[in-house]
């Protein structure tokens, strides 16, 4: 089964364990130190912090794959009285030709620890070029661990392999190492990753 398939059966049957209304308390604190700007939101899902981005002035463009996600995103967002100020893009996060720069911040929130080999060099090349000098990133990945299972979750990355991906163009700030459970699944490795983009 491709990610794609995985993450599409999963909306279809509301496995969504990560819904919420609120982003995570990692987004909220970033965006509380930042003025509002440009928001980009990779794998946006149902537009948690799209949304709460948008409630504080940012113009957010939240992109997802799977029509279902955009779909509620849109609802929500709706209902929220924000979607004037967000565009979401049912699209690949490893295509982001589509979108034109700059940004002041890229979130991702568990999305990009899923893709493959060329799909993570695509996605870094593209956030790299959507990124003004001085932008943060901030991305929350699993961490591959030797005797991970990936059955029930995302495979997760070598933690060298993201700092390595992002080696060029940016400088890691802050790693933030945890645990994370969902439901009843065993535990995963996991951090949360400041980048700030640099110029060239
Ligand atoms: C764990 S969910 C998190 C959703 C959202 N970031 C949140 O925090 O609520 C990961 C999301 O990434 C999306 N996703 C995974 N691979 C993707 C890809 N290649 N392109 C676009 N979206 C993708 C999935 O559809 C899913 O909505």
């Amino acid at each position: 089964m491709s990610n794609y398939e995985r993450m599409a059966e999963r909306y279809a049957v509301g496995d969504v364990p990560w819904d919420d209304n609120s982003p995570p308390p990692e987004v909220m604190n970033l965006a509380a130190g930042l003025l509002p700007g440009r928001a980009l939101d990779l794998g946006c899902g149902y537009g948690r912090s799209s949304i709460y981005l948008a409630q504080h002035d940012w113009r957010v463009d939240g992109v997802d794959f799977v029509p279902q996600a955009v779909a509620e995103a849109q609802t929500r967002a709706q209902l929220a009285g924000v979607l004037a100020n967000i565009q979401f893009h049912r699209a690949s996060v490893a295509n982001l030709d589509f979108l034109t720069g700059l940004y002041d911040l890229a979130l991702d929130v568990g999305c990009m620890h899923a893709l493959d080999e060329a799909e993570l060099h695509a996605y870094a090349a593209g956030v790299r070029r959507l990124l003004r000098p001085g932008a943060a990133y901030l991305l929350f990945a699993r961490l591959r661990q030797p005797d991970d299972d990936f059955a029930n979750g995302p495979r997760g990355l070598p933690e060298e392999s993201i700092r390595r991906l992002f080696a060029s163009g940016f400088v890691l700030e802050r790693v933030e190492h945890g645990e994370t459970t969902v439901e009843d699944h065993p535990v995963w490795a996991s951090a949360w990753f400041y980048f700030r983009r640099q110029s060239g």
